[in-house]
């Protein structure tokens, strides 16, 4: 079964992961939205949004969203999702393939990688770092335990953006990994001149 095929029928139930039910996602979702350095960015991009659900926790915080998925299935459930917020826009786009014009300020990669082989996903890091704002801020966020769709690991999606920016932020438990890498190596509080 392709990608595509796999993920659309995943898409029959408009919530698979269970979002907008399980506190392991909502928790996860407030610690992607705190680890933010900015309160607020110009144009952000969030790949493999799904049905839209942190892309509706990211929009306040953006002036520009754009939130891609592999899925049509899922791209129609996130524009419903989005409905009324015409700063939010998606696109279906299968990354690293296809990829979006322009620089970001803001890129959100969670639980993404780690459906695309180990190549594509090396091929998909040089992108997103070429596609990020010298000041801008790269977040991913995994799920540590392996399992059966996924073509690589976390800690190999992790280590190839490793590779290429300098980390600048980082928190882990047993279940999950979420870091960010800049080339802004300005603290929180020395962004906002506290120090
Ligand atoms: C587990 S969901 C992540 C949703 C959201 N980013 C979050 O963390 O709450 C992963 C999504 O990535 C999409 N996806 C998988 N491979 C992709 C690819 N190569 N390009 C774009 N989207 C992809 C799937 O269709 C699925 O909706």
């Amino acid at each position: 079964m392709s990608d595509v095929a796999y993920f659309d029928a995943l898409y029959q139930n408009e919530d698979p992961f269970a979002y907008r039910t399980r506190w392991y996602e909502a928790r996860k979702r407030a610690l992607t939205l705190a680890s933010l350095p900015h309160a607020h960015y110009l144009r952000a991009w969030e790949l493999g949004c799904s049905n839209g659900v942190l892309t509706a926790a990211l929009a306040p915080r953006c002036a520009q969203l754009l939130a891609t998925d592999i899925s049509e299935e899922a791209v129609v459930a996130a524009r419903r999702t989005l409905a009324g917020q015409p700063h939010v826009t998606v696109e279906r786009a299968q990354h690293p393939q296809a990829w979006p014009d322009g620089r970001f300020d803001l890129i959100v990669v969670s639980e993404v990688g780690y459906y695309l082989d180990a190549s594509d996903m090396q091929a998909m890091a040089a992108r997103l770092v070429g596609s990020l704002d010298p000041q801008g801020v790269l977040v991913a966020c995994h799920w540590r335990p392996s399992f059966a769709q996924a073509r690589c690991s976390t800690d190999f999606v992790h280590a190839q953006l490793d590779a290429l920016l300098p980390r600048v932020f980082s928190w882990s438990d047993a279940d999950m990994v979420l870091q960010g890498w800049s080339r802004d190596l300005r603290s929180v509080a020395q962004r906002e001149g506290l120090r």
